[in-house]
């Protein structure tokens, strides 16, 4: 049984959102052979450490190549969040993967209004569109992204953000590309503190961001944790991705209730929910079962997740809104 609390998602990226069945769908309509050893023989894909996931996920985005493919994509993991009760997500789209296989940045971005459109219409979810650069595809490319992103006025378009390899790409060598993204006023969050420890959270906080997605390795160094409850700073945390890659041993060593007894805030994310087993709904039920939270817990993540959002103040108010004072 999922919490019956609505639910906001600020951390999952789109590409990840595509369950095996839709890529097979969409490599068939494609004409495309699926690229081997993407599934296993269960028909769930096929990874080994994150590395490997990495190029899995890269394996899987290649068979996605219109703006049709993005937007069926969008629209169906809207439709599905919008089954379990969330009511907003940020989706994080990657232009960079759209270019490998061809896709301009226009195309690929009007897929993925599409797909928010028509879930928006059809099932009262709204989605919002984070910019995304990959730092393993290095710093020029992680520029353009920047540029492209500041120069959009796009309704949908109203953040940030960098994943991809952390450990062998450090924050810091990005900070140009997110002074581009911030000085155009879109919110900035990073991926940092997830394979890299407590520096890579340090390093984060001096960039124009106001939230990390995972960040939860800041556990490591007691003063950081401090640092960022002082400051504000929002975790969109995803304890099933970390418990399935390996980042903790298992729920029991995740250090979401620590950073959330230490006045860090904090959201729910899936990451990418059909590679673990995860969907938003799914992370709300984890928080409730392994580590205790009420409904009014819950409820106070949506909040918190609202208040971070990057999206305008009246869907805020709204979204607000839909959120009741208590569950009790
Ligand atoms: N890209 C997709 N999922 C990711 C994750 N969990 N960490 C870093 N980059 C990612
Ligand atoms: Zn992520």
């Amino acid at each position: 049984m999922l919490p019956n609390v609505p639910k906001v998602e600020l951390h999952v990226h789109l590409e990840g959102t595509a369950p095996p069945e839709l890529i097979q769908r969409l490599a068939a309509r494609n004409r495309l052979r699926l690229p081997e050893r993407l599934l296993n023989e269960h028909g769930r894909f096929h990874y080994g450490d994150f590395l490997d996931f990495l190029r899995t996920y890269d394996l899987a985005a290649s068979v996605i190549r219109t703006g049709e493919d993005y937007r069926d994509i969008t629209y169906e993991y809207l439709r599905a969040c919008a089954g379990e009760g969330a009511v907003y997500v940020e989706l994080t789209a990657s232009p960079d993967h759209a270019a490998l296989v061809g896709l301009s940045d226009e195309e690929h971005l009007e897929g993925v209004a599409q797909g928010i459109r028509d879930a928006s219409r059809e099932h009262g979810i709204e989605g919002r569109i984070l910019i995304s650069a990959v730092r393993n595809f290095g710093l020029e490319q992680a520029l353009r992204v920047a540029r492209y992103a500041a120069s959009l006025p796009h309704p949908y378009v109203v953040g940030f953000s960098m994943a991809g390899d952390e450990a062998g790409h450090p924050v810091d060598g990005f900070a140009e590309a997110y002074e581009i993204a911030a000085a155009s006023g879109l919110g900035c969050t990073v991926h940092a503190g997830e394979w890299s420890g407590p520096e890579s959270v340090r390093a984060a906080t001096r960039l124009p961001v106001t939230r990390i997605d995972h960040g939860v390795r800041a556990i490591e160094d007691p003063w950081l944790v401090a640092e960022l409850a002082d400051r504000g700073f929002v975790l969109n945390t995803c304890p099933t991705s970390n418990v399935v890659l390996g980042v903790f041993d298992g729920f029991e060593a995740h250090p979401l209730p620590r950073l959330r007894d230490a006045g860090v805030r904090l959201t729910l994310g899936s990451d990418d929910p059909p590679y673990f087993g995860a969907t938003i709904g799914g992370e709300y039920a984890v928080c409730a079962v392994q580590f205790g939270f009420s409904d009014d817990d819950l409820l106070t993540i949506t909040r918190t997740a609202i208040d971070a959002a990057f999206c305008e103040d009246a869907l805020k108010a709204d979204l607000h809104a839909r959120v009741p004072a208590t569950t009790a």
